[in-house]
């Protein structure tokens, strides 16, 4: 049988890199008997090395069967792009499922694009919703559940969201809660950036000891409604500053960042706050877990830092991982820079932690085989 997966941003080789390894096992097991076809499309959305390439070499992605070179653009540009070339793909490869992850626009075209050929979609981390529709990854996810025929969600939650809209398990939609797919690459991933990565060395950051670490703050930020505009921007620079006089605030910069403060002439004092490239998904890994505390506005990020058991503070209003903040793991802290400085002082320890249930480390395997029940 013959799989099309769309992917196009840097959280997207990341989740599909977990679910590639997943149908390779799945071959190894049915040798005889049905064989997976997975045929990658790469989109373009992102093509720095360091957003791109470094996670294709790193987490052993298979090499795109078709790169369609769409880059940057504005929303309706950079969709309809993908949508016209994914649909090229589509009438030539003819395959039985299109698998698309997450919320960005190679989610959507996607989907849009092989739902209008009559193929089933299959959208990994249905089911997520902040609630606010001028996020434009809200509209992607919504549109894409709306189109999917199955819909793989990582929490209870999701499942939820979707049955709120209507969106539930029947005749002609499979809905299931399989886990969370980054989970799967956490704990596939975590052991090998313990030993591989030097990242902690390379920016100093181990005490003269070498334990414990913690003696530094990580941040990632990247949302157009933070980074596209000033006022927020600043103030969450601002604060980042202040908390790095505390401890060191690590940035690895996403290009969006870069390019919005170049534009904005926004160069911050840089005491306080490191700023690097952006970094491998190995190196992250290491620089989450050792961080006395995480500060983001990333979907993934936020969860990741619950994964490893250390204290996040989101850099947003809402949030889609609304079981984060519901179990003392996350803050909201939104972008008053008092507010997330405020926060960040009272470092929560005392607060009482739930466990949240994003699966057991295997919904890739649960994906695939769900997949080849009903269309093979
Ligand atoms: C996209 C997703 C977002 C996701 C994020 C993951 C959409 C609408 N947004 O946001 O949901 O959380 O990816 O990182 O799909 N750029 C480069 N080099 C690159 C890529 C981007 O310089 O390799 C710069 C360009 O100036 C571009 C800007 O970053 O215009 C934004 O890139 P884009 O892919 O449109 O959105 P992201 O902010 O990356
Ligand atoms: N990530 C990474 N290097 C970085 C920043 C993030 O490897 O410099 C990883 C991070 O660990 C997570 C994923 O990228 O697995 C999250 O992607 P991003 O924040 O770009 O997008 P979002 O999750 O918000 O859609």
């Amino acid at each position: 049988m013959k799989i099309v997966t769309v992917v196009g941003a840097r959280p997207q080789f990341i989740k599909a890199a977990a679910v590639s390894r997943a149908i390779q096992a799945f071959n190894q097991r049915h040798r005889s008997k049905i064989k997976i076809h997975e045929i990658l499309v790469h989109t373009g959305q992102h093509y720095d090395y360091l957003m791109d390439r470094v996670f294709f070499e790193e987490l052993e992605l298979p090499k795109p069967d078709y790169h369609l070179g769409v880059g940057s653009g504005s929303h309706a540009k950079q969709t309809a792009m993908m949508l016209e070339r994914i649909e090229t793909v589509l009438k030539k490869e003819k395959p039985e499922v299109v698998i698309v992850y997450g919320d960005t626009n190679s989610t959507l075209s996607g989907a849009l694009a092989a739902a209008k050929l009559n193929i089933p979609v299959a959208h990994v981390e249905a089911g997520l919703r902040s609630y606010n529709r001028t996020m434009p990854e809200e509209i992607n996810r919504l549109l894409t559940d709306h189109l999917s025929t199955f819909l793989f969600c990582p929490t209870a939650q999701a499942v939820k969201n979707l049955s709120k809209e209507g969106i539930k398990n029947g005749k002609t939609k499979v809905v299931k809660k399989v886990g969370d797919v980054m989970y799967d690459s956490v704990l596939y991933y975590s052991e090998l950036a313990e030993k591989k990565s030097t990242i902690l060395e390379d920016l100093n950051l181990l005490t003269p000891r070498s334990s414990p670490l913690t003696n530094y703050y990580l941040a990632t930020l990247h949302r157009a409604e933070n980074t596209d505009n000033p006022k927020r921007l600043k103030s969450i620079l601002k604060a980042l500053n202040e908390i790095g006089k505390d401890a060191l605030v690590i940035l690895p910069l996403h290009p969006r960042t870069k390019k919005m403060m170049k534009v904005y002439h926004f160069l911050p004092e840089t005491k306080g706050i490191k700023l690097i490239d952006p970094v491998s998904y190995l190196d992250m890994l290491k620089l989450e877990k050792y961080a006395r505390a995480i500060l983001t506005d990333s979907g993934g990020v936020q969860k990741e830092a619950y994964w490893f058991g250390v204290p996040c503070f989101t850099l947003r209003d809402e949030t889609e991982w609304i079981e984060t903040v519901k179990s003392g793991w996350n803050v909201l802290v939104g972008t008053d820079g008092q507010r997330i400085v405020a926060e960040v002082k009272k470092l929560r320890k005392t607060i009482e932690r739930t466990k949240i249930d994003y699966g057991d480390g295997k919904a890739s395997g649960k994906i695939i085989k769900t997949i080849v029940k009903y269309c093979s």
